[in-house]
């Protein structure tokens, strides 16, 4: 049992909002209390105390949307694009060759690489899609790997038709035999929506394949422009929908009157050159949105949650509150592990699954913490690119700390 104490601000993203001088008792690796440091129960007064040195604790950062299977680097493709070039779906194949030849042994290491790296900018919680093997054989060890160390899985085999294929035959292989042999390996089917990788007919194929085969959902869509991404994920009930550049009024409707939480991408936003997405007309809609890295070869070469935050409520125009929730909490419901019933910080603290939430620091919710250095978290905005994370705890256990 420990005691984290000595906290300048505590925000357990729930009804309990953000408490001052704060303390949290972990047990087991699960939160068993929070609330002001002087209204600590006799009962914990045996706990290990560990003294956070005035610093603000935040919910572990959830990212809901990563490719962290992958080997091969884009730089040149990036340094084009920041002359002038366009973005453009392609540059997938770039990676896929390096990533077939890799073997299972070399992609884990870099995996193992890139959640450690995750740590160290407080990230807790790990989503990653398979998508630069294209192959079955690759595709299933991608997926293989991403299973030792990911808390969710998803399987892209539908992120490009792979060159020199023919799209409706690479479908086929997607809903067929790569389905069936990588859908024991993940949790998720995704598929990138866009032109230039699969239309409306395929991806609606690849996605309600991939729910007969108890998958659930999530959709890359409306990056580059309009398009029926977003449209197909509400219908089929997606948990997601990532991207969500282009949006029309008809989008964002749908968005606000589903369950489909909108994913934002913003550190790909900038490394494409995109508009960032108007996050106040979807907040102001009434839409649930979540921020995730997109860490990728080609989009977006970082896992830093804190650079994502920093841009949305810099450029973004999000408050402070809505930029933590929607990297906390919101990752949490797009993965569909956020508690199901927190009861204002003293409820169950369980996902739908009963397993212990993401995103929150309520009694019962898995203790993934975040110790900013710093009193206030404000600084994520106030002091742009400075190092911001202090330390990291996963289920209790520290995975970081940065002296
Ligand atoms: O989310 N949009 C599709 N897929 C990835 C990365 C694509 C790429 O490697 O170019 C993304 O941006």
């Amino acid at each position: 049992m420990k005691l984290f104490k000595n906290i300048s601000e505590l925000r357990t993203v729930s009804d309990a909002g953000t408490i001052k001088d704060a303390a949290l008792i972990e047990e087991d690796g699960i939160i068993r209390w929070v609330g002001i440091a002087t209204d600590v129960p006799a009962e914990f007064a045996e706990a290990e105390t560990i003294d956070c040195g005035n610093r603000a604790v935040l919910p572990g950062w959830v990212d809901s949307h990563t490719h962290m299977i992958f080997d091969g680097n884009r730089a040149e493709e990036f340094e084009a694009r920041m002359a002038g070039a366009d973005y453009a779906a392609g540059g997938i194949a770039v990676t896929m060759e390096a990533t077939r030849s890799a073997g299972a042994q070399r992609l884990e290491k870099l995996l193992v690489e890139r959640i450690q790296a995750g740590h160290a900018g407080g990230t807790t919680t790990f989503e990653t899609k398979t998508g630069y093997g294209l192959n079955t054989e690759s595709e299933l060890e991608a997926a293989q790997v991403a299973a030792l160390h990911a808390d969710d899985v998803t399987f892209l085999g539908a992120h490009l038709v792979p060159p020199g294929a023919d799209a409706e035959e690479y479908v086929d292989e997607v809903v067929g035999p790569m389905l069936e042999q990588v859908a024991p390996h993940v949790d998720w089917i995704d598929v990138f929506c866009e032109r230039g990788a699969f239309n409306e007919a395929q991806s609606r194929r690849v996605l309600e394949a991939g729910k007969k085969a108890g998958l659930g959902l999530r959709v890359h869509g409306n990056q580059l422009g309009d398009g029926p991404g977003v449209q197909l994920a509400v219908e089929l009930g997606a948990a997601s929908v990532d991207h969500v550049n282009y949006l029309t009024d008809e989008d964002v409707s749908a968005l606000a009157g589903s369950g489909t939480v909108a994913t934002m991408l913003p550190a790909c936003d900038l490394s494409t050159r995109q508009p960032l997405v108007d996050a106040r007309r979807l907040l102001d809609a009434g839409a649930t949105v979540a921020i995730a890295s997109n860490l990728n070869p080609g989009t977006s070469f970082t896992s830093s949650m804190n650079y994502c935050v920093t841009t949305a409520v810099l450029q973004q125009y999000m408050s402070l509150d809505e930029a933590i929730e929607a990297a906390t909490l919101g990752g949490a419901k797009a993965l569909r592990r956020n508690a199901v019933s927190t009861d204002g910080g003293s409820g169950s603290g369980l996902d739908a699954k009963g397993r212990p939430a993401k995103g929150q620091l309520v009694v019962g919710a898995a203790c993934d913490l975040h110790i900013l250095d710093a009193a206030n978290a404000i600084n994520l905005a106030y002091r742009p690119g400075m190092p911001a994370t202090y330390q990291t705890w996963l289920a209790g256990k520290k995975v970081y700390s940065s002296r």
